[in-house]
């Protein structure tokens, strides 16, 4: 695959106000999810619930790719159809999570750094074979009194640029993830400042190592205070943070920014992006768009709790979340929220 093949994978992928779920939860993160529900944490359940969501009648109005985890890219539906041909059948991209996880940073209590470059190149080229097109790899960042650290920051891009470069050595697009988490009482001031910081960092390394800025999607949080702070701004403040900090930091070749919901309820997460592309979707050069998890599927999974006779309620609720953040993408108000 040529960089121009991925960057039209990259662009395609946001055509027509449509936007990326992730439903790449890795089984300990998909187990705990299930536990608070009452749903069995067993494969068998996990394989129900994904085909829930990959056989919704009308995703692909809303959705084009979808992100999928190691255990779900080679399962079946019921009736013994890959999830990755449904997928492809209904025009819906394959891609794969191919981090191992964020483990705790020796020498830097509080502070994570993301394992999975063994072996990469060679799972990059499976998956390929297989029918993937793009890949996601996730870095987090924590905000605390003394930290995040330089040391974390950088060892942080380092594992992203090392993996964005093998995926496209391999023909995928690379999906970008720095995530700034909102956990803490910090400010929206904070976040923007480490925001920036991280950002720098990352495309100063991307740039220094050659990776192809054209060809790649970053997954960014959205600019916003620590879910305990006291004080909390309004959909307008942070759609124009967000917007004021990715114009310092993201290079006009990148194709698009795809946010990750991060703990906003489902209705934060569409309203401010609405607000985004409302008010400065014409003034940005990248596509303002989506790679929600829990911002589409929290509410479906609530429905479902493992019941058969709750599909299709399920499914509904989930179709209504990812068409509302195809209407955001579209510059469609959302229904108001503070
Ligand atoms: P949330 O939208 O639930 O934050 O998940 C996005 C994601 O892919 C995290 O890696």
């Amino acid at each position: 695959m040529s960089v121009e093949e991925m960057s039209a994978t990259a662009k395609a992928l946001f055509r027509d106000g449509k936007g990326l779920l992730a439903m790449d939860e890795s089984n300990p993160t998909c187990n705990k999810r299930f536990e608070k529900l009452g749903i069995p944490q067993t494969e068998e359940y996990r394989q129900k619930w994904r085909q829930l969501i990959v056989t919704a009648p009308g995703l692909s109005e809303s959705i084009s790719g979808a992100i999928l985890y190691d255990e779900t890219i080679w399962q079946k539906s019921s009736d013994d159809i890959p999830f990755i041909t449904i997928l492809q059948k209904n025009g819906i991209v394959p891609g794969i999570k191919v981090d191992a996880g964020a483990k705790d940073f020796a020498g830097h209590p509080g502070e994570k750094s993301t394992e999975g470059l063994d072996g990469l190149r060679e799972r990059l080229t499976t998956y390929f074979n297989f029918g993937a097109r793009f890949a996601k790899w996730r870095a987090v960042i924590t905000i605390g009194p003394s930290i995040p650290s330089i040391a974390c920051i950088d060892a942080n891009v380092t594992e992203l640029t090392l993996y964005a470069l093998l995926c496209q050595e391999a023909g995928l697009v690379p999906i970008v993830e720095p995530e700034v988490l909102m956990d803490g009482d910090h400010t929206m001031e904070k976040c923007r400042e480490v925001t920036v910081q991280v950002q720098n960092a990352l495309f100063e390394k991307l740039t220094e190592y050659g990776v192809a800025l054209e060809a790649l999607i970053l997954k960014p949080n959205m600019i916003l205070p620590g879910l305990n702070c006291q004080i909390q701004e309004t959909v307008d403040e942070t759609a124009e943070a967000t917007i004021a900090t990715l114009l310092r930091t993201v290079p006009a070749k990148v194709p698009a920014v795809a946010f990750l919901s991060g703990g906003q309820s489902a209705e934060h997460a569409t309203a401010r992006l609405a607000a985004m592309n409302t008010k400065y979707g014409e003034r940005v050069p990248w596509a303002v768009a989506f790679s929600y998890s829990r911002a589409i599927q929290q509410k479906a999974l609530e429905i479902w709790r493992g019941e058969d006779s709750n599909i299709a309620e399920a499914q509904r609720s989930l179709i209504f979340y990812a068409s509302s953040n195809r209407q955001a993408r579209l510059g469609r108000e959302a229904p108001a929220v503070s």
